[in-house]
């Protein structure tokens, strides 16, 4: 049997970090929501015991670090289930981005599993197991837009926020979140973005207040680390972009715009600028119908 299952790219509307906990990692709070930018997961079902994974870019790893393997390996443990499975990623999103492109892989595995050898699990099932595997995965598999508190895994479901063009900019490096949450201050963070405005502006359906009230307070950290982040950003505003804002621990910079024309010229501008850029929309749910 043979099932295909989209992992969307989520971004961060706002990213906030309230304490650094016993367990090493950091509270947060953050409102999330995801983009029509996706990897596909094809899945095989193997009559013996055995993951095999292969992908279409040379950029991620076909083991145990990879965490859509790891996914596989332990929903086999804890349902233990004697069979196989062969995965297949087709990359769409940029690895070590700051867009949960391994987290969604691992996501959509878990999901795409649950139907291959009919687990009958519901969705927080897999988000617990998700939660064990990665911070991200939990609200990758739901992919829905939504607050998530804790380490990432206590979510709060939000309406999708109003459609808009989200233009995407990576830095030809990749970063590692331990590296920049281990060089956070917290004590030292001047602004902390406001989750509740945030969600009162989705529920509001109001695009300027979404605008205005952006925020994560990894991004200066990032930037005093790779100062092309902050170059990526000032020339996003200054092209035309209504919103400007780092996702996750970066380094993509994404811009929110209204107008498809403004959109489409901001990544004409950029494109002199930066290799990588991806001009999507906002999507805010989970669209299994549509492939990109
Ligand atoms: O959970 P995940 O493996 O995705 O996290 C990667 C790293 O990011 C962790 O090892 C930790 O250093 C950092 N992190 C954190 N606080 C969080 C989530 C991640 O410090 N809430």
């Amino acid at each position: 049997m043979y099932i295909s299952e989209k992992a969307p790219a989520k971004i961060n509307l706002t990213l906030d970090v309230l304490y650094k906990r016993d367990d090493g990692y950091h509270e947060l709070e953050m409102v999330m929501t995801t983009i029509d930018l996706a990897d596909r997961i094809d899945l095989i079902d193997l009559p013996y015991n055995e993951i095999r994974l292969e992908s279409s870019s040379g950029l991620v790893p076909q083991d145990e670090r990879n965490l859509a393997y790891l996914a596989a390996k332990r929903l086999k443990e804890k349902m233990r289930i004697d069979r196989g499975v062969s995965i297949y990623i087709s990359k769409q999103i940029p690895v070590a981005a700051g867009l949960a492109g391994g987290s969604s892989d691992a996501a959509a595995t878990l999901r795409g599993l649950n139907k291959l050898w009919k687990l009958g699990l519901s969705l927080e099932e897999l988000a617990d197991i998700g939660a064990e595997i990665g911070s991200d995965v939990p609200f990758c598999v739901y992919s829905h837009t939504a607050i998530a508190k804790g380490r990432g895994e206590i979510l709060i479901p939000l309406p999708p926020p109003p459609p808009c063009w989200v233009v995407l900019a990576k830095p030809v490096h990749g970063v590692s979140t331990a590296d920049i949450f281990g060089q956070l201050r917290v004590d030292e963070i001047r602004v902390h973005p406001s989750t509740e405005a945030m969600a009162a502006a989705i529920r509001s359906n109001d695009f300027e207040a979404i605008c205005n009230h952006l925020g994560n307070v990894l991004e200066p950290v990032t930037m005093s680390m790779y100062p092309e982040v902050r170059k990526i950003k000032d020339k996003m505003i200054q092209f035309g972009a209504d919103a400007v804002l780092m996702s996750g621990s970066g380094p993509t910079v994404f811009a929110l715009v209204k107008q498809e024309s403004r959109a489409q010229r901001l990544v004409n501008s950029l494109k002199g600028f930066c290799q990588h850029v991806f001009l999507v929309r906002m999507l805010g749910i989970l669209d299994q119908r549509r492939t990109k």
